[in-house]
C-alpha cells in the first residue's frame, strides 16, 4: 500500500501585520473579539500557516483562500475549517507557545497540541479515559505526561472527523502513552475505520498527535517555520 505523505508545520505564535492582512472579514472580526494578545497571536498564526501551506500545495493566492467552517451538528460557523474543492485536508491546533498545522492530500486529518498543565488529572481521566487506559495511567511514573499524550491522541482523532469535543473521548481506546500510537477500539457515531495515529514532537512540556482517516501507512514530515 503506498504511503500517505502528511506534512506537519510548527510555528511560534506571532501577530504581524503581514499575517493579519491575509484574514478575511469574518476572521478579522473574530481576531478583534479575542481579549488576550496571546489568543490573537495563536489564531492569526494558525490561519497564516494554513494559508501559506495550502497556497504552496494548491497554487492558490494565499490572500484569496476562504475557509468554510460549517458545523455538521447545528449549521453554525464554528466547525472544522476546510478548503472545499482543493483535495487537501488540514487541521490546526494551538496551545501555549505552539501552533501546529497538519495537512494531507486525499485523507481527512486532525491534530492536537496540548501544553502539559497541572489540571486535576484524576477527575479528567474519568471523563476522558477508558478503564484500561486509567489503569495504565495509574501505573505511570509521569502521569501528567501520560494523560496529555492520551488526550492529544483522542482530540486529534475527533478533529479529523470534525466532531471535536462534541463526541465522547471515552468511546475511543488508544495504545498506552509509551507505546506506538494506535487506535485499539472506537465505537459510537463518530467512530471511523481505518485510521492512523501518530505522536508528534512538540518539545518538552507539550504533547501532540496527528490522526489521519486512512489505512495507508503514514510518512510524517515535521518542519518548524
Ligand atoms: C475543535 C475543538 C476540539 C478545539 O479545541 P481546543 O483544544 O480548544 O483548540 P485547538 O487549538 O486544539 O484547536 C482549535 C482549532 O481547531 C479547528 N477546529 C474548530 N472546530 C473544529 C472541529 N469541529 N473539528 C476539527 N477542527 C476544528 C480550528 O482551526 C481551531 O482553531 P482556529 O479557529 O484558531 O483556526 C473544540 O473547539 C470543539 O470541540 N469544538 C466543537 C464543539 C461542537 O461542535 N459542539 C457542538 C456545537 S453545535
Amino acid at each position: 500500500m503506498p504511503v500517505l505523505e502528511c506534512a506537519v508545520h510548527w510555528a511560534a505564535p506571532a501577530d504581524e501585520p503581514g499575517m493579519r492582512a491575509l484574514l478575511d472579514d469574518g476572521e478579522r472580526d473574530r481576531y478583534e473579539r479575542f481579549l488576550r494578545a496571546e489568543d490573537k497571536a495563536r489564531f492569526v498564526t494558525g490561519r497564516f500557516l494554513a494559508r501559506t501551506a495550502l497556497a504552496e500545495v494548491t497554487g492558490l493566492d494565499p490572500g484569496a483562500i476562504r475557509f468554510t467552517t460549517d458545523c455538521p451538528h447545528c449549521g453554525g460557523t464554528h466547525g472544522k475549517p476546510r478548503l472545499p474543492g482543493a483535495g487537501v485536508d488540514f487541521s490546526l491546533s494551538h496551545s501555549g507557545d505552539r501552533v501546529v498545522l497538519v495537512l494531507a492530500e486525499g485523507a481527512e486529518v486532525g491534530v492536537d497540541v496540548e501544553r502539559e498543565s497541572d489540571r486535576d488529572i484524576d477527575r479528567l481521566a474519568e471523563m476522558v479515559l477508558t478503564a484500561p487506559e486509567r489503569a495504565t495511567l495509574a501505573a505511570m511514573a509521569d502521569r501528567k505526561r501520560g494523560f496529555h499524550r492520551y488526550w492529544s491522541r483522542k482530540e486529534a482523532l475527533l478533529k479529523a472527523t470534525g466532531h471535536g469535543l462534541a463526541a465522547p473521548m471515552t468511546a475511543i481506546r488508544v495504545s498506552g502513552p509509551d507505546e506506538p500510537a494506535e487506535v485499539l477500539a472506537w465505537d459510537g457515531e463518530a467512530a471511523v475505520s481505518p485510521v492512523r495515529l501518530a505522536d508528534l514532537t512538540p518539545g518538552s512540556g507539550y504533547a501532540a498527535a496527528a490522526a489521519v482517516l486512512t489505512g495507508r501507512p503514514l510518512k510524517i514530515t515535521e518542519v518548524t517555520c
